[in-house]
């Protein structure tokens, strides 16, 4: 399949290399053309408009930051689908949002909403999770695709549904980032080494593959210089997810309470920090300078 990509950023960086990797023809577009260079040295061949990467290709992607920013490009691929096209929207972005852009694709085209578990990290290692929603034929249709990012594909039924997932998923993320955080809090409280205490939690059961890569952050040195999430960007899905939830009627209170950790975090000045410094907030509030 000819695929056309939307988005290089972080994410979408890494999914185009790993598209190359496997020996796929990709057309790449970004709004700030510098950041698609080095995807150019790598064999990307660049789209001057989303419109020619959706015009000359079977399954065009996008991977953007909210629906603003899909919205900024919407007209445009929508522009470019032809009768027999994919769009495979990979955003996080909230299933009404998604299902409006579903609404604005042409007669035989579909809409995917196609989004990630994992991290910048867990991309790299060819270990990400993609969830799909929407029309099954279509699903079947890139799923060889999707594979070649990621090993775990997993279809979850009509246009949303794993947008849907994706919220629940985050939430659990976030709630168990921070009790991490007052667990290593307590442990440092009552005398026990950070990096002790951090490596005693991975050796536990507790231990997931998000904590593996996110843990050692919170040692000397150990945050990434780029965040893999910032809290301001961790903290619009958990308010998608509380959205959903009000929505829903589905009670929260964890979810709640870790946004509220969130809000903390960004007013203590850390949100453009990988969101899990929220452990400075625990230790601080525990009487640390
Ligand atoms: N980072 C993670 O670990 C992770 C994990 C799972 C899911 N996600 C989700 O993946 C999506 C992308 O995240 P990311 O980490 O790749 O973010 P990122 O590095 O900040 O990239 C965001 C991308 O969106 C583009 N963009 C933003 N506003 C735009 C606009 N108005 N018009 C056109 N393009 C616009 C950016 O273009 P410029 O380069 O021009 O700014 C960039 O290509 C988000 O929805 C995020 O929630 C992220």
């Amino acid at each position: 399949m000819n695929v056309g990509f939307v988005g290089l950023g972080a994410m979408g960086s890494g999914i185009v290399r790993r598209l190359l990797a496997a020996g796929h023809d990709v057309l790449g577009w970004n709004r700030t053309p510098a950041k698609a260079d080095a995807l150019v040295a790598e064999g990307m061949r660049r789209a001057g408009s989303p419109s020619e990467a959706a015009a000359e290709s079977d399954v065009v992607f996008t991977m953007l930051t909210d629906a603003r920013a899909l919205d900024a490009v919407a007209d445009e691929v929508v522009g470019g689908l032809r009768s027999d096209s994919i769009w495979l929207d990979m955003s996080t972005i909230a299933p009404d949002q998604s299902r409006a852009l579903a609404a604005r694709v042409p007669a035989g085209a579909a809409f995917l909403d196609a989004p990630v578990s994992g991290s910048l990290t867990t991309l790299a290692a060819g270990q990400l999770s993609i969830m799909v929603g929407g029309d099954r034929a279509a699903f079947e249709r890139v799923e060889p695709l999707l594979l070649d990012v990621g090993p775990k594909v997993t279809y979850l039924g009509a246009q949303g549904n794993a947008l849907l997932m994706k919220m629940a998923i985050n939430l659990s993320l976030v709630v168990q980032g921070m009790s991490f955080c007052e667990s290593v809090a307590l442990a440092e409280n009552a005398g026990i080494p950070r990096e002790a205490a951090v490596d005693a939690v991975l050796k536990s059961v507790i231990a997931s593959p998000m904590l593996q890569y996110r843990g050692p952050m919170i040692l000397e040195g150990g945050r990434p210089e780029t965040p893999f999430a910032d809290a301001a960007l961790q903290q619009k899905d958990q308010q998608l997810g509380l959205a959903l939830g009000r929505e829903l009627g589905a009670p929260l209170p964890f979810a709640s309470l870790a946004n509220e950790f969130l809000t903390v975090c960004r007013a203590a000045g850390l949100g453009d920090q990988e969101w899990i410094a929220v452990y400075d907030v625990f230790r601080r509030m525990g009487g640390a300078a």
